[in-house]
């Protein structure tokens, strides 16, 4: 479909609005204020302080910048030719609702939705509309990720057979109002913030997940938390397994009490005649092993021009780049909603596995194959 081009403002410049600006919004701005084509004009949040964290986040570039409390208000004032949504993962659904509703282009933080029926229901009318509609997976542009992709696809390891993705981290950091303490705002650990996995998962193995195996639990973390006489109930470790459709499996090994690793993520692929491994933040290369001499050799990871490199290894700069790309026409929807609806499957679907405790076929939530 082809795509409305922006009227743009002064300058040329794509004028952009963010609604919410806790953290990710304000990371948003970070990586948004080296672009010099691009200039940040509104801001949307229901809380006072987040707003003044844009107002110091953006220094004197806040000159002229408006402040709105509703994102309806923010759309209602024409100012911008794009936004990007950084608000907890239970409002998108409601405020993509309306931003879908207008020509602005947008790009939504992950999880697009916290329910697969609301994923649903975004796919079929971001389809229905010409302007740009891009959801936040951006680990996909993360320099030893980007290159791990790159070379699973040049075939260097054969045919692709097993992906094993690990993430050993810290807990759930405090957000506003709390609103990660609770499954019901966040669509569940697996949802909130393994689609990113899934989605690397999904991407590398380039088919449609078929059936996931999970078993998981709340052991350590945020146990004793209680807001409002409600308990958190956030699940913090879990093994996934998910059968792709071509034969390919896959499993995530999650760790939210583990910050003593070296690594965040480390991800292994196995092929039918070697391997490849990476890990974030790693040692600067990937490695690649050959079973035809059982050789092991580095490959060596380069990082492009990166304006700001931030909280997620210059990953955000360089989504925001190619989001601004394809809202000019310049360049392709890299990440659309479909790849935001199936990060979100596979985590509502391993979350069914452990409450079940059963192999969850994906067909169960009638998703269609290619949507
Ligand atoms: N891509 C990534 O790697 C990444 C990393 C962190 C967070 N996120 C995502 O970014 C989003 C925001 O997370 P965060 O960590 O910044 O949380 P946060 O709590 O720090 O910030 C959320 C902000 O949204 C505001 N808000 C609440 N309701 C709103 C509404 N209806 N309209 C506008 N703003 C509203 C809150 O006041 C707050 O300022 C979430 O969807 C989260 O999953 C993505």
């Amino acid at each position: 479909m082809s795509r409305a081009a922006p009227s743009l403002g002064a300058m040329g410049k794509l004028r952009f609005g963010v609604v919410g600006t806790g953290m990710m919004g304000c990371e948003h701005l970070r990586n948004l204020l080296p672009m010099d084509d691009v200039a940040v004009v509104a801001v949307s949040d229901p809380n006072h302080e987040p707003l003044d964290w844009a107002r110091l986040t953006m220094g004197e570039k806040w000159d002229g910048v408006r402040a709105f409390s509703d994102h309806r208000d923010l759309l209602a004032s024409g100012l911008v030719d794009a936004i990007v949504i950084a608000s907890p993962n239970h409002t998108h659904k409601a405020i993509l609702d309306d931003v879908l509703a207008t020509d602005v282009p947008v790009l939504v933080e992950k999880p697009m939705c916290t329910t697969v029926d609301d994923c649903r229901s975004i796919v079929t009318a971001s389809k229905n509309r010409k302007a740009v509609t891009w959801v936040g997976l951006e680990y996909r542009y993360m320099p030893p990720i980007a290159k791990f992709l790159d070379t699973v696809r040049s075939g260097e390891i054969g045919a692709l057979r097993m992906l094993a993705i690990r993430e050993h981290r810290f807990p759930f950091l405090i957000k506003v109002d709390n609103w990660n303490r609770f499954s019901r705002n966040t669509g569940g650990t697996l949802v909130e913030k393994c689609c990113h996995f899934f989605d690397l998962m999904n991407l590398t193995v380039g088919a449609r997940p078929a059936r996931v195996y999970a078993s998981g639990a709340q052991d350590v973390n945020h146990i004793d938390e209680v807001y409002d006489g409600e308990r958190s109930d956030i699940l913090d470790n879990a093994y996934v397994i998910v059968d792709y459709d071509n034969g390919v499996r896959a499993m995530l090994d999650l760790s939210m009490f583990a910050e003593g690793g070296r690594n965040e993520q480390e991800i292994v692929a196995v092929g039918d005649k070697g391997k490849l491994e990476v890990a974030v933040p790693g040692d600067g290369n990937l490695y690649l092993g050959r079973r035809s001499d059982r050789s092991v050799s580095p490959l060596a990871v380069t990082v492009g021009d990166v304006g700001h490199v931030g909280l997620h290894h210059g990953a955000s700069y360089v989504e925001l780049r190619r989001f601004c790309d394809a809202i000019r026409g310049t360049g392709p929807v890299e990440v659309d909603t479909t790849a935001g609806l199936w990060s979100v499957v596979v985590g509502a679907a391993a979350h069914k596995s452990i409450d079940e405790g059963r192999p969850v076929d994906i067909a169960e939530f009638g998703v269609t194959q290619p949507t």
